[in-house]
């Protein structure tokens, strides 16, 4: 049951229903590498298909339909996360806009700059910040979490961070141990010395409620994949900050901010099918006020019934011989990374998968993070996954099968 009743207007069994992939997926604790989407979602992607195809900007009804569903999106965007719907760029993932991002920023870099990134992160956002760096003659600076805690304390910043510092970037949850680390006293580190921020909100964004301003993030970029929608990538900044950025783009294209972010023909289906989504979770609750208001009080009571879920998982894991846990930070998602002494992680996933219950083995490309863990050549390690859609007896089922693999 969702907790608390009186925020979520619907209990979870009614939730889960309307989510058609559920039907005969077994336990799926693999949201964190991607989550199944609403029946509303699928249907608004299908509908677009079917009336939007055009591209924006023409003189005729169907090209407004796409103007109107890109311009949509943004404002959905906007709700979600906080920022303003001008500062919302699309683009396929958010591998690919962080690269983009990265090239646009690292313009203006040199030998004497620095950049600061940490071994918490998922590849994505420490990647395309070392080759920019590498390319522009600026230094990495790393900042370490720490193995045991699983923390990545403010600490691990001042050493880190100073007067050459152009950017910091940092992780709002680690896609591999759930960690959270305190993001606005990081930015605030981070803007006192003039730098920017660029902040990953992959994984924390379908966990509990987002305000990129609170954030301090400069730039936050998440995937609406991993929340309910469709395959795309966002990046939110201020539109000021969006107009000193010069991203390659053809000619013909659009000067204007955001636009001069997107390269091509946007998929305007999809986009529909983000604003489905947001729709989706602010239809969640019936509390009072408009779709930003709607979506802090769904994603708060989220956050709730998913600390219920987590706690009962770790509490039933630290019950099972053999079992050894990644890391255990204070704040953190649902999401935990585990091995099985004497098992390999493929194997683990193998013979959960064949009980029907979903989940990843090995880096989930948090591959400093697994190298720190010593895991990196070794297979990486188990990752299951809690969801808005998962119940109690999916984390009994998992606790079970991970207990008879234990015990074999
Ligand atoms: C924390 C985190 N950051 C970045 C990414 C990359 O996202 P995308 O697949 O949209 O490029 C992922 C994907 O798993 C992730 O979990």
């Amino acid at each position: 049951m969702l907790a608390p009743r009186d925020v979520l207007t619907r209990p979870l069994e009614e939730i889960r229903a309307e989510f058609p992939g559920l039907a005969g997926a077994g336990v799926a604790l693999d949201g964190a590498a991607g989550t199944l989407v609403p029946a509303a979602v699928t249907e608004a992607v299908a509908t677009a298909t079917r009336f939007s195809m055009a591209n924006v900007h023409g003189e005729f009804a169907a090209s407004a339909l796409s103007t109107e569903t890109v311009a949509s999106a943004r404002r959905a965007v906007a709700d979600l996360v906080g920022g303003q719907p001008e500062g919302v760029v699309f683009g396929p993932n958010m591998t690919t806009l962080t690269f983009h991002l990265a090239d646009a920023l690292s313009a203006r870099w040199g030998a004497e700059d620095e950049v600061v990134v940490t071994s918490l992160d998922h590849d994505a956002n420490i990647r395309p910040w070392t080759i920019a760096a590498k390319r522009s003659g600026a230094a990495i600076r790393w900042a370490e979490f720490d193995p045991d805690s699983g923390e990545l304390p403010l600490e691990a910043f001042d050493a880190v961070v100073g007067e050459k510092t152009r950017l910091v970037a940092v992780t709002a949850a680690s896609n591999a141990i759930g960690t959270r680390p305190d993001v606005s006293a990081i930015t605030e580190l981070a803007h006192a010395v003039g730098a920017l921020t660029y902040v990953d909100g992959v994984h924390a964004t379908p966990h509990g409620p987002i305000d990129v301003d609170a954030l301090g993030a400069d730039f936050y970029a998440f995937s609406t994949y991993k929340m309910f929608g469709p395959h795309i990538g966002a990046v939110v900044a201020g539109p000021a900050l969006l107009e000193r950025l010069n991203p390659a783009k053809v000619a013909p294209a659009s000067d204007a901010v955001p636009e001069r972010f997107e390269r091509g023909t946007p998929p305007f289906e999809l986009l529909a099918g983000v604003s489905a989504a947001v729709d989706w979770l602010a239809g969640l609750t019936d509390a009072g006020g408009g779709r930003r208001q709607r979506l802090l009080a769904a994603l708060g009571a989220i956050e709730e019934h998913l600390n219920g879920l987590l706690s009962h998982a770790l509490t039933g894991l630290a019950d099972i011989g053999g079992v050894r846990l990644l890391g255990a930070p204070r704040r953190r998602t649902p999401t935990i990374s585990f091995l099985i002494e004497g098992r390999t992680p493929r194997d683990v996933a193998q013979l959960l998968a064949a009980q029907g219950i979903s989940v990843w083995d090995g880096d989930n490309y948090a591959f400093e993070l697994m190298r720190r863990f010593g895991l990196a050549e070794r297979g990486g390690a188990v990752r299951a996954s809690i969801v808005l859609y998962n119940d109690t007896s999916d984390i009994d089922r998992f606790l079970e099968a991970v207990a008879d693999i234990a015990r074999r």
